[in-house]
């Protein structure tokens, strides 16, 4: 079919969320604790992954639905080989209005000074950056990693001089770890023409050991900047963005606040994600998914696949956010390394 697949609650599929890796080399606290992801955790073997042909073709039965923007996470996706090469082919889709797909990559950018010019080239249009603190002993400590300040900031720079405009960093913001870390990184990059998303912590995954009590509402971030450098709302740039916009009142730039759970947006909620082993998932919550791969694999054909997809999309329900408690948190849900950020 072409045109637009709507859910239960008239949500279109707008965008496609895509895990290229489970794999990351950070530990962040909040997403791979060294406990669960150790040594020897057992990550998908690559035939597992599905293939950048796979991906591809994927992204273009999405496209059918009216999916006009696909985001490529993980894990850190830049850990996948030639990931460049993937950038490229799907590039060369198009969305029904015939433009090109928006793509966009989510990454920790410290393999950014390497590939930036080639993803570039190859056609990415985007770069999100994950970045929780400019304090060394506090970013240190959240990457579990040792990883510096520097490595990211040399990477963020990499995407500046490779062309990418209007990088997003993204910081998840987390009470009592790096909430005294705020308003320096609002400062920081305060007038850079990057755009700092601070983040509410979610209850993602059944790792993080998350609790109401770890979370800094949006409101209060925008509170803390503001006291420093006077903040003015302005309206969102599309219909269901996720960050709510604020613009510096000197015009020196803006921030986002991202309030996932307290004030959740599951109401304008138009994204799929697919894990890294081709399985379909219509929340980020989601306990499971729908596998993809195995009707790929197995020989069926576009139409039968496409169909596939919407009746999925036509049955989904989903809005986990609203309905969050003390007692959801302890569902079982996959974790966001494997679905994508
Ligand atoms: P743009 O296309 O640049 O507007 O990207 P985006 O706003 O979708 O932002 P991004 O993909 O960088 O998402 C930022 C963060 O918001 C993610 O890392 C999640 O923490 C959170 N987030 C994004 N999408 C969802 C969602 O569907 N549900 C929930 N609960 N959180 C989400
Ligand atoms: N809460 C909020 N955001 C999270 N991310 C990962 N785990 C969580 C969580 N528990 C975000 C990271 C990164 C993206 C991959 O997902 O900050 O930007
Ligand atoms: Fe890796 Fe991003 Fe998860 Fe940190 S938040 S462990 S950088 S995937
Ligand atoms: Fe969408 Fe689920 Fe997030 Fe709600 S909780 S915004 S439905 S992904």
């Amino acid at each position: 079919p072409s045109g637009q697949t709507t859910d239960t609650r008239g949500r279109l599929l707008g965008d496609l969320r895509i895990s290229v890796t489970d794999r990351c080399n950070f530990r962040c606290t909040y997403c791979m604790p060294k406990e669960v992801f150790g040594n020897d955790y057992q990550y998908l073997p690559r035939s597992e992954l599905l293939s950048f042909e796979e991906i591809t073709r994927t992204a273009r039965l999405f496209v059918a639905h009216g999916v006009t923007k696909v985001r490529l996470t993980g894990g850190e996706p830049l850990l996948r080989k030639n990931l460049e090469v993937l950038v490229e082919m799907l590039a060369t889709l198009k969305t029904q209005d015939g433009k090109p797909l928006d793509i966009a990559l989510t990454t920790n950018a410290t393999l950014l000074p390497k590939k930036a010019k080639a993803l570039k080239a190859a056609g990415l249009n985007r770069v999100t950056v994950s970045l929780d603190s400019l304090d060394e002993v506090t970013f240190r400590a959240m990457n579990d990693v040792n990883y510096p300040v520097a490595d990211v900031l040399k990477g963020i720079d990499a995407a500046h001089g490779a062309g990418f405009t209007s990088i997003k960093i993204n910081m998840v913001v987390k009470k009592g770890v790096n909430d005294k870390d705020i308003v320096a990184m609002a400062r920081h990059f305060k007038g850079s023409g990057h755009i700092v998303r601070f983040i509410e912590f979610m209850d993602v995954g059944t790792s993080n050991g998350w609790c109401m009590n770890d979370v800094v509402s949006s409101a209060e971030i925008v509170r803390m900047v503001n006291a420093d450098m006077p903040l003015i709302e302005v309206p969102s740039n599309y219909s269901g963005e996720v960050a709510q916009r604020w613009t510096y009142a000197d015009g020196s730039g803006e921030i986002g606040v991202i309030s996932s759970v307290t004030q959740a947006f599951c109401s304008t909620c138009t994204r799929a994600r697919v894990s890294t082993d081709g399985k379909l998932y219509t929340c980020l919550f989601a306990e499971s998914g729908h596998d993809l791969r195995a009707l790929m694999r197995s020989g069926k054909s576009d139409t039968q696949i496409t169909s596939a997809i919407g009746l999925i999309w036509n049955q989904r329900k989903d809005r986990y956010s609203e309905l969050r408690t003390a007692e959801t948190t302890k569902h079982k849900k996959v974790e966001m390394s494997y679905i994508g950020g």
